[in-house]
């Protein structure tokens, strides 16, 4: 890997190793522009595949598409949506039977354009809004190589604990102890197994970061040791602005050591998000991220190891320029997408106000649209670093907005999506391309956040994320209730939740294998398969750890699909608790899918392994009492889960095929 650095960048966040210089970039034309932009254009052939992005809308064949990197909180999210909470700028071009393979990194805070193919037929052009960027380059065989060789320079990928791995229960809506207990209760009665739930931002005094209502949560240890009793774990909420509140502690020192965000008076910037004004901290300052993570004590001392940041592109509702409107305008069209039409982006409150804020990096000042992706990851590592400080062990921390190089600090979820099929499919196609940009960790609100999700759309949905390392069914306030025990097909439900705790051997061995030696862990069928020219067209199949591959049910009312098939490999059902194999043959076929069986596939020449017992939580899974499925042995990543002794070379050990 090579860099070419143009004007003068800030510091670097998301490469870690030392890379040499060049002087010029191979493969694009470059183009200062008046408005004051670099404009990098190159040709591409029919056969050109262009992979990477990481959270974006569309297929994980980029070619043909059009982004814009600025991170942004919109839950309208369609085929023609620029932008989503995440910018990962990384692409590579993948020409079919041509090698090398290219890969380009386009290492910005600011935003860029990238029109893939999309106006002018054969033309990628790539506009970066500034003249300050470094731009890396490299060349491998494969696209699955490229990606690889980019994973070894960003830096090792967050690892949570290995209840992470476990179901979490979500709701914007659960208030206070009784509504929390409701939900675990009603697990426990319905057999099904749970890991988490989720405070959303009423566990809060008024929206205030790190603060309790003592009137819903009395005595949080308490209720936090009652949980874990039953061997489940809280995970609260945190998000970006600050409520003003003069008298808070908090809030005093961060004014009075000057932390937030200023305005162009100098003064701390004040927007309004769910708390009504706030002041962004400003998490470019190592000062203020300091200052932020140590704060996490007030929940890390009632005995809390999960979390969530969020509203952190960061979400404006309104600002000090716009104070005419008001909140309720923005609340109501969020609960009812197709009630507004959609703005654009460029019109947008929250992007006006982004002109108007400016944070500080090494004494100098930068308007916040010229750095607005790396925010959310900052605070994600204001809260990675604390915690790191307040706990040896493993922590959970996963993030909303997202730029490379956060993904060393946490993991992600995808944001505000919606019950819909197509956001299914949406969900399937995102994850190979986070994986490509480091977001090991990741998952989407199974079941969508907005709307009312049916039964069916549930089930495919739960048959999906039963193999996302994140696994969390969340919903939106107003939306009807989403968690599993709700629904009348209890028995497919449990079906399809006792797998994925069977399947947390395999997984958590996979995630820790994938993460410790840079690799992804859920991959597109074209880089399992990256000569077969079939795969490379395959969009709604993914690899998923070295054995497995699946191919979700993404269509309503569907009770089978077509699956291709890239060489002879073994069908498994698992159905009541069972599993059955069959062979299947290269070539495209037909399978039943019913919505009480999961269908996957085991690659061949590999082996997986699964929990012999049944769990209802992660609390006293045994990794080791596992059964191998396959032709050979399985190499077993397995650690505590807890600490962070965390090594591939101590905790490998082989599980042997049964010879009989
Ligand atoms: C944002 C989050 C969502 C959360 C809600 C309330 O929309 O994306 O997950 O439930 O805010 O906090």
């Amino acid at each position: 890997m090579k860099k070419v650095v143009y004007g003068n960048p800030v510091p670097c966040f998301a490469i870690e190793k030392e890379v040499e210089e060049a002087k010029e970039l191979p493969g694009f034309t470059v183009e200062d522009t008046v408005e004051g932009y670099l404009k990098f254009t190159m040709a591409v052939s029919e056969k050109t595949a262009i992979y990477g992005l990481g959270e974006t809308v569309g297929n994980i064949n980029k070619k043909g598409s059009k982004f814009i990197s600025f991170n942004t909180d919109d839950p309208h999210h369609r085929e023609n949506t620029l932008s989503l909470y995440g910018s990962h700028n990384l692409l590579i071009f993948d020409e079919l039977n041509i090698t090398p393979k290219l890969g380009f990194f386009f290492d910005t805070p600011g935003k860029v354009i990238f029109d893939l193919d999309s106006e002018k037929k054969g033309k990628v052009k790539i506009t970066v809004l500034s003249k300050d960027l470094r731009v890396y380059f490299w060349q491998q065989d494969t696209a699955y190589l490229a990606v690889k060789e980019f994973l070894s320079y960003i830096g090792r990928s967050f690892i949570p604990p290995l209840w992470a791995f476990g179901l979490c229960q979500s709701r914007w809506g659960y208030k206070d102890e009784k509504d929390i207990k409701f939900i675990i209760d009603e697990y426990e009665k319905a057999g099904l197994p749970l890991d988490s739930v989720c405070m959303d931002i009423d566990y809060m005094d008024k929206y205030t970061d790190f603060t309790i209502n003592k009137k819903r949560f009395p005595n949080l240890k308490r209720f936090n040791t009652e949980c874990m009793n039953r061997g489940v774990h809280l995970v609260p909420i945190i998000d970006a602005g600050v409520k003003i509140l003069p008298k808070n502690p908090f809030f005093k020192e961060g004014v009075e050591r000057d932390l937030f965000c200023k305005n162009i008076e100098g003064k701390p910037f004040m927007a309004a998000v769910w708390p009504g004004p706030t002041h962004f901290p400003d998490f470019f300052k190592k000062e203020t991220r300091d200052w932020f993570g140590k704060e996490y004590k007030i929940l890390t001392d009632a005995g809390i190891t999960g979390f969530w940041n969020d509203m952190n592109e960061p979400a404006v509702f309104y600002s000090e320029m716009d104070k005419s409107k008001g909140i309720m305008e923005t609340i109501i069209g969020f609960l009812n997408p197709h009630t507004k039409e959609k703005k654009a982006m460029e019109e947008s409150r929250a992007y006006k106000s982004y002109k108007h804020f400016y944070h500080e990096i090494d004494g100098k000042s930068y308007v916040n649209q010229d750095v607005h992706n790396e925010y959310g990851s900052r605070m994600t590592q204001a809260g990675y670093d604390g915690l790191t400080e307040l706990t040896d062990k493993r922590f959970l921390l996963y993030s909303r907005a997202s730029m490379l190089g956060g993904h060393r600090y946490g993991g992600i979820w995808t944001g505000d999506n919606e019950s819909r099929w197509d956001h299914l499919f949406m969900n399937v196609r995102q994850m190979p391309c986070l994986n490509m940009c480091g977001f090991l960790y990741s998952g989407a609100d199974t079941g969508g956040f907005g709307g009312n999700v049916t039964e069916e759309l549930l089930l495919r949905w739960t048959a999906v994320s039963l193999f996302t390392p994140l696994f969390r069914n969340h919903t939106a306030i107003a939306t009807r209730n989403q968690e599993y025990f709700r629904f009348e097909n209890r028995k497919a439900f449990k079906n399809l939740l006792s797998l994925r705790y069977r399947l947390i051997p395999y997984l958590y061995s996979e995630f820790m294998i994938a993460v410790l030696s840079s690799d992804m862990f859920i991959k597109p069928l074209s880089f399992a398969f990256p000569y077969d020219e079939k795969a490379r067209n395959i969009e709604d199949q993914l690899i998923v750890g070295g054995s497995l591959m699946i191919a979700p049910v993404l269509t309503e009312g569907a009770k089978s699909r077509n699956v291709y098939i890239p060489k002879d490999m073994e069908l498994i059902r698992y159905k009541n608790g069972s599993f059955t194999r069959e062979k299947v043959a290269k070539g495209m076929i037909c399978i039943e899918v019913p919505v009480d069986e999961v269908v996957f596939f085991l690659l061949p020449e590999k082996s997986f392994i699964y929990a012999r017992k049944e769990y209802s939580n992660t609390k006293n899974l045994d990794l080791s009492d596992v059964e191998l499925v396959g032709d050979s042995d399985y190499k077993q990543y397995m650690d505590d889960g807890l600490t962070r002794k965390y090594s591939l070379n101590e905790c490998v050990r082989i599980v042997k095929r049964c010879q009989n």
